[in-house]
């Protein structure tokens, strides 16, 4: 349980010549369920890109299992274990629900394994299992997002990033995408989430960073999160 999965050693990140990352350090051990909280521009997606390999770093160290991946290709560190459910879901809109999902699986050669983790996904969203053959741009917001988080899940990764889940989602089908992802973290996935449904994430995670304009500025358990002045400042605006 205790087994660091990710560690991220003063990454920093331009933007033509703008920091956008300035230094950041974070940390994901095996089975833990992290979060990133930041308000829009904070550079929550571009942490996660970098670690995907799809952002390049200027400076700084990303850890995976005890290999530095920075700047290793994306098929590399997606092959090594690493999977990224981006913002707006990213589906292929005419193609059926199924078809999304098996795209998820390009880097599995075994069609057992596929077969297998086809029906994880589908006891996981019993919803895409009825849905299988309708083209994904004809399901709902909540559902779509079902099927991005499956189409992630079928190469079986080692740490799956989720960026907002949540977001665009009405308050009901955010509880039953944020429940989905817990039952995940039950099954033991590590999770890497960035939210900006603040206490959402924070009920879900074991443990949270604030990100603001590039830097980390608080960490800690949920609750040392909702106490602390810098959280309470940011988030609740107290
Ligand atoms: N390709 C790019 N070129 C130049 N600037 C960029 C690029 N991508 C992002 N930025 C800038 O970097 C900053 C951080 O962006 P990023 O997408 O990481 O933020 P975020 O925390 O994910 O925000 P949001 O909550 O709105 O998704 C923003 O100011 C953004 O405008
Ligand atoms: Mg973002």
């Amino acid at each position: 349980m205790d087994k660091m999965l990710l560690e991220i050693e003063n990454l920093v990140v331009k933007y033509g010549g703008l920091p956008v990352l300035q230094g950041v350090c974070l940390a994901v051990k095996t089975g833990e369920t992290v979060c990133v909280l930041g308000s829009n521009g904070a550079g929550k997606s571009t942490l996660l890109r970098a670690v995907m390999g799809s952002q390049r770093a200027t400076a700084g160290k990303i850890i995976f299992e005890e290999e530095e991946i920075q700047g290793s290709r994306t098929e590399y560190i997606v092959r090594k274990g690493i999977v990224y459910v981006p913002e707006g879901k990213m589906l292929f809109g005419p193609l059926p629900v199924e078809e999304n999902l098996l795209l998820g699986a390009y880097i599995l050669r075994d069609e057992k394994a596929v077969a297998r983790n086809l029906e994880f996904v589908y006891g996981l969203f019993p919803r895409l299992l009825e849905r299988r053959n309708q083209p994904a741009s004809t399901l709902s917001g909540g559902e779509q997002q079902m099927v991005a988080i499956g189409r992630g899940l079928m190469s079986n990764p080692r740490l799956l990033m989720l960026d907002e889940p949540s977001l665009g989602l009405a308050p009901l089908l955010v509880d039953e995408v944020l429940s989905t992802v817990h039952s995940l973290k039950r099954q033991g996935m590590t999770i890497l989430l960035v939210e900006q449904s603040v206490r959402e994430a924070l009920d879900l995670a074991d443990r949270g960073y604030v990100l603001q304009t590039g830097r980390i500025t608080g960490q800690g358990t949920g609750s040392e999160l909702l106490q602390s002045d810098i959280f309470r400042s940011a988030f609740l605006g107290i």
